[in-house]
């Protein structure tokens, strides 16, 4: 696989976790950076922070629900910085409920940011990809392991990486290299910032990832280019593989977690 030097990168979700995260990892290994998000004031804030790096990173406005202005930023990106080199697809967010407390609406709008902003944001940047581009999707150990009270954020994951695998093998003509990322708990304000539904799942073993740790384990994958799915840490493989290989156990084991947070309730 060749590997790929650092020229443009389009991270979507750089106002915060692991996107800003990518931002300040990414322009420090010499990538100029176009970051989208919905708040603007943050990705100025980021802008502010980044010394002199600064000048090799473009804030712009965008929302992953609406093609319009994921187009309107990508063409500012391309204007300012040429084709694109690698892009993040990071823009995501959480939904918290059990199943029956929440409803197709709750469903529908977690999907169109985590699945169809995906899609949207290809759809934006597949002119501007040339061969050897990288473009990679932020899904979540969640695809591969339902969490009670997390079951609908976990639903647009999995098919999240049914997507990823059919847009991989289109894609291969072209040489454009698409894959995910896969992490377990990242401390971010992801969990702070889930819309509520319910109580939430807070059952979460094992020291939480730090975003720069996502961070560096995406610009490896774009930097070797294997078109494939990561998982971080290591030991989220052994969670997933679980849920596949030994799924009675493992739902005894998240029923039981289950029970002991409605007692809590
Ligand atoms: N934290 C975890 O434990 C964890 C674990 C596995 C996977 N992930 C995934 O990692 C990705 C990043 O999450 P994070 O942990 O870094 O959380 P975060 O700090 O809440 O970041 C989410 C980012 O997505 C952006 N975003 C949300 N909706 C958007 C929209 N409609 N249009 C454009 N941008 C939007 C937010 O920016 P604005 O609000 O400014 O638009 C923010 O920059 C998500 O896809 C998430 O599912 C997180």
């Amino acid at each position: 696989m060749t590997q790929i030097a650092p020229k443009h990168l389009l991270v979507t979700g750089a106002s915060s976790g692991i996107g800003a995260a990518l931002v300040h990892e990414a322009l420090a290994q010499g990538w100029m950076v176009s970051g989208c998000a919905r708040r603007s004031e943050r990705l100025h804030q980021l802008h502010d922070s980044l010394g002199s790096h600064r000048e090799r990173f473009l804030p712009l406005r965008a929302d992953v629900s609406d093609a319009a202005s994921l187009d309107a930023a990508v063409a500012q990106a391309v204007a300012q910085y040429g084709p694109l080199s690698a892009v993040v697809a990071n823009a995501g967010r959480g939904v918290d409920g059990e199943i029956t407390q929440l409803t197709a609406e709750d469903l529908a709008t977690v999907y169109d940011v985590n699945v169809c902003g995906v899609h949207r944001t290809l759809h934006a940047c597949l002119p501007h990809l040339g061969s050897g581009a990288r473009f990679v999707a932020v899904s979540s150990v969640a695809a591969f392991l339902p969490i009670p009270r997390m079951g609908a954020y976990c639903a647009t994951k999995a098919a999240l990486q049914s997507w990823v695998a059919a847009a991989r093998m289109e894609l291969q003509h072209r040489d454009i290299r698409v894959m995910a990322c896969c992490p377990g708990t990242v401390s971010t304000e992801f969990f702070a910032s889930a819309p509520k539904s319910g109580a939430v799942w807070d059952w979460r073993p094992g020291t939480p990832l730090q975003p720069q740790q996502v961070a560096r384990c995406i610009l490896g994958q774009i930097r070797k280019g294997r078109p494939r799915t990561t998982l971080i840490p290591w030991f989220a493989g052994i969670a997933a593989c679980s849920y596949r290989h030994l799924p009675r156990l493992t739902e005894w084991v998240l029923r039981r977690a289950l029970t002991r947070m409605r007692q809590r309730d």
